[in-house]
């Protein structure tokens, strides 16, 4: 028995040093099918693949160890190599390149600085990264700057506020197809920042804007017992990214933007050694963007699902009645746009859409009231963040858009409403006063 040990621990040590495994790659070395860089404690793995019934190759990055292979980065995603002579060098300038069996050129790194001692490294986060000399920190090219369909822990997305986002998801195109597919995830930078999930040039559903946790509509509560989530504000944009908490207990962990839009969080559990899906989205009928048009409110657990907000009506009652409630509701009463108008309350929301919003991460929440009731467009107000008792402020104008209640905590908002619907309120007190009390 022990013998049979010893000599199984021969073969697969054998084994190990006829296939060239390592972490780097000089310029006068070059990767082929079937030879593998490894991070130096074995959790991903950079390679050439195929996909069955198919000569194209593709070069991509994919967790060590774990079948079925999840790939989460492919590098010439949009452009195969046509059969199995491909080959991945690092020129002496730094670019790494594909070639086919002819030597053309199919895909290269296009870093725009050049290295003196180029060192190609896949590290245990899963980012393959170009350094100058061995011991530098100092990235030339990186692959967490090129997101595919997977959001690894220490990559982050990013969105200038001026140009919008340049690093977001994109969807394989099908199973066996990983070039730039129809859906994109990223953050949302025209208003205050929020997450959106697009369908071309269309929303299929927003996750919210962020509120100091994480996104509005998402169960941050739960996924900060696993994740540490950060949202960097600079003058010029946002980055957004995760870490996991304790990197012993959990090792593994990405989230996936699948073929039809939707996004999957895993989490892999050493124990039972698979997957745990631990939050996907869209979950219910709410979540697609608008279900229930401007002005409204949307509770999977009413019957119907879509509600006008208080002083509101539906605009095509009889569409409305028959569940067609892409047109929204209007307002009963014009705003007077002077000071007989007050503020309803909301709790337990995913906050509207924001990408007409306006913020100002400074103000108090008593400001931010006093801002929105002096601008006759501003139409509803709520905290930008809602840690330590809340602060900031974000106001929207005109109609609102994609509100409901949340599934578990939500935050508050405050919709403005006319004077008259203070009275109709103030009567009907009066009245049920008037009806007890005789
Ligand atoms: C790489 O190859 C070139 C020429 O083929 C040689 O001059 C150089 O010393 C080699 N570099 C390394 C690090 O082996
Ligand atoms: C591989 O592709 C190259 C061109 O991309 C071609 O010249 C070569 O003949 C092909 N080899 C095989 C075995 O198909
Ligand atoms: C690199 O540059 C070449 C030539 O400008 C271009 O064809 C190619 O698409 C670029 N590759 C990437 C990955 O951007
Ligand atoms: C979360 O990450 C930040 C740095 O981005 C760090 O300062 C903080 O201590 C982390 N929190 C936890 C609970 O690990
Ligand atoms: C991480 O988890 C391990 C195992 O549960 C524990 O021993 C360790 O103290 C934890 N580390 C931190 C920083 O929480
Ligand atoms: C009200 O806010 C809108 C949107 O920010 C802005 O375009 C408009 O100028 C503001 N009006 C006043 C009177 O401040």
């Amino acid at each position: 028995m022990e013998n049979q040990q010893i000599l199984m621990l021969i073969i697969y040590t054998t084994f190990f040093c006829f296939i060239p495994t390592s972490s780097t790659i000089t310029p006068n070395q070059s990767l082929k099918y079937h030879e593998t860089l490894v991070s130096s404690a074995g959790t991903f793995e950079a390679g050439f693949f195929d996909f069955e019934n198919s000569r194209r190759q593709y070069f991509g990055i994919w967790y060590k160890d774990i079948s079925p292979r999840i790939i989460v980065w492919v590098a010439n995603r949009n452009v195969p190599a046509q059969n199995s002579t491909a080959l991945l060098k690092l020129t002496h300038q730094g670019d790494i390149v594909i070639l086919d069996g002819s030597g053309g050129r199919v895909w290269s790194s296009n870093s725009s600085k050049t290295a003196v001692k180029p060192v190609l490294q896949l590290l245990d986060s899963g980012n393959l990264v170009v350094k100058d000399g061995e011991s530098s920190d100092n990235f030339l090219w990186e692959s967490f700057d090129y997101p595919g369909d997977t959001f690894l822990a220490g990559m982050k997305l990013k969105s200038d506020f001026v140009t919008g986002p340049y690093q977001y998801l994109t969807s394989w195109r099908d199973n066996d197809d990983p070039a730039e597919g129809e859906f994109s995830y990223m953050i949302d930078t025209k208003g205050f920042p929020q997450q959106v999930t697009t369908h071309g040039t269309t929303i299929l559903y927003s996750t919210g804007p962020w509120n100091g946790y994480l996104f509005s509509g998402v169960s941050w509560e739960r996924m900060h017992r696993f994740l540490n989530f950060s949202f960097e504000f600079t003058n010029k944009g946002i980055s957004y990214g995760y870490e996991t908490l304790n990197s012993s207990v959990l090792t593994r962990t990405m989230l996936k933007l699948n073929l039809r839009g939707a996004t999957e969080r895993f989490l892999w559990s050493n124990q039972r050694q698979s997957w745990d899906i631990v939050n996907n989205h869209p979950t219910d009928q709410c979540e697609y963007f608008a279900t229930c048009g401007v002005n409204s409110i949307c509770n999977v657990n009413n019957l119907p699902i879509c509600e006008c907000l208080q002083g509101f009506t539906p605009k095509f009652q009889a569409k409305w009645d028959s569940h067609d409630w892409s047109g929204g509701c209007v307002r009963k009463t014009k705003l007077s746009c002077d000071n007989g108008d007050w503020f309803k309350e909301y709790t337990g929301i995913k906050l509207p859409e924001t990408s007409s919003s306006w913020f100002d991460r400074s103000l108090s929440l008593q400001e931010c009231e006093t801002l929105c009731l002096r601008n006759c467009s501003c139409t509803a107000y709520a905290n930008s963040d809602i840690r330590d008792g809340g602060s900031g402020c974000l106001l929207w104008f005109h109609d609102i858009v994609d509100m409901r209640t949340h599934n578990d905590q939500g935050q508050e908002i405050h919709t403005r409403l006319p004077f008259s619907e203070r009275g109709n309120f103030i009567s009907i007190s009066i009245l049920c006063l008037f009806v007890r009390f005789s």
